[in-house]
């Protein structure tokens, strides 16, 4: 008799030897956090989320910009962790050589107890100077729910303004948390890829580099997406309950 997709995906996470968990913003949907092709609310609704994510835009009108990444600041901030994000901290625990990559630029997998995520698409917590680059530090975010223009900080050093930490549309991906990405991708037996829809590339790109590489993909995702081809195995379902049910079936419920 075939197991079932849940059995084969949990035996084979339990047995592997080296395991990636690659994330998108649906992993963090369920704590509240709007993906980014989530409706603009408030203020924002007149904007498209790719304009307000782009050098051009930063330059074009900085306030607007930085009260938005500021008012998603806030929004995380308020934000928990949940079961799924813990689930994969305790992955990272149990798989041995397990590495995180994530294209969130939320902190809710830290706040779970992720050590080490490699995070593809900058932070909303490392702001640095637009000019010097210098890293700036920004007090806790305090925006009103339907957000607001708000004007950069300077930097200390340069004093041109401050900008968020994330990568843009249109700009590179950190060089040295690419090649992390791809080296880990390219050698793991199990890559578990979960909340993403494979749309924006070259962090698209991981899943299709571990399938190359003879790894199983197991996607965990309540809707199909353009990872269903290079899957071995679809979990339709949201990450806060397919991971906890995961983990406990790979380590017995020792998770
Ligand atoms: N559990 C698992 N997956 C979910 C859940 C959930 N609870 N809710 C939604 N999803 C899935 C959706 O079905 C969709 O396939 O998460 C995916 C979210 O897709 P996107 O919004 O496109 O997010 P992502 O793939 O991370 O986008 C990539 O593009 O928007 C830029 O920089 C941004 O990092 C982001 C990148």
């Amino acid at each position: 008799m075939t197991e079932s997709g849940p059995t084969q995906a949990a035996k084979l996470l339990g047995q592997a030897r080296r395991t990636v968990v690659f994330t998108g913003a649906g992993m963090s949907a369920e704590s509240g956090v709007p993906t980014f092709r989530d409706a603009l609310t408030g203020l924002w609704q007149r904007y498209d989320a790719q304009q307000l994510a782009t050098p051009e835009a930063f330059d074009a009108d900085p306030d607007l910009v930085w009260g938005w990444y500021e008012w998603r600041r806030a929004v995380v901030a308020r934000a928990r962790p949940h079961p799924g994000h813990l689930a994969v901290a305790a992955i990272e625990a149990r798989a041995p050589h397990s590495v995180l990559i994530t294209q969130n630029v939320d902190d809710l997998h830290e706040r779970a107890g992720s050590t080490a995520p490699l995070h593809l698409h900058g932070s909303l917590f490392a702001p640095r100077c637009s000019a010097c680059a210098h890293p700036a530090s920004t007090g806790d975010p305090a925006e009103p729910a339907e957000g607001r223009r708000l004007p950069p900080p300077r930097c200390d050093r340069c004093s041109a303004p401050i900008r968020p930490g994330v990568v843009w549309f249109g700009e590179a991906l950190p060089q040295p948390a690419l090649e992390a990405a791809a080296e880990a991708a390219a050698s793991c037996d199990v890559l578990l890829t979960v909340g993403t829809s494979g749309l924006v590339y070259p962090a698209a790109e991981i899943p299709h580099v571990a399938a190359r590489c003879g790894a199983t993909v197991i996607q965990v995702n309540p809707e199909p997406t353009p990872l269903d081809q290079v899957s071995d195995i679809n979990l339709r379902g949201p990450a806060a309950r397919v991971l906890p049910a995961l983990v406990d079936a790979a380590w017995g419920g020792a998770g």
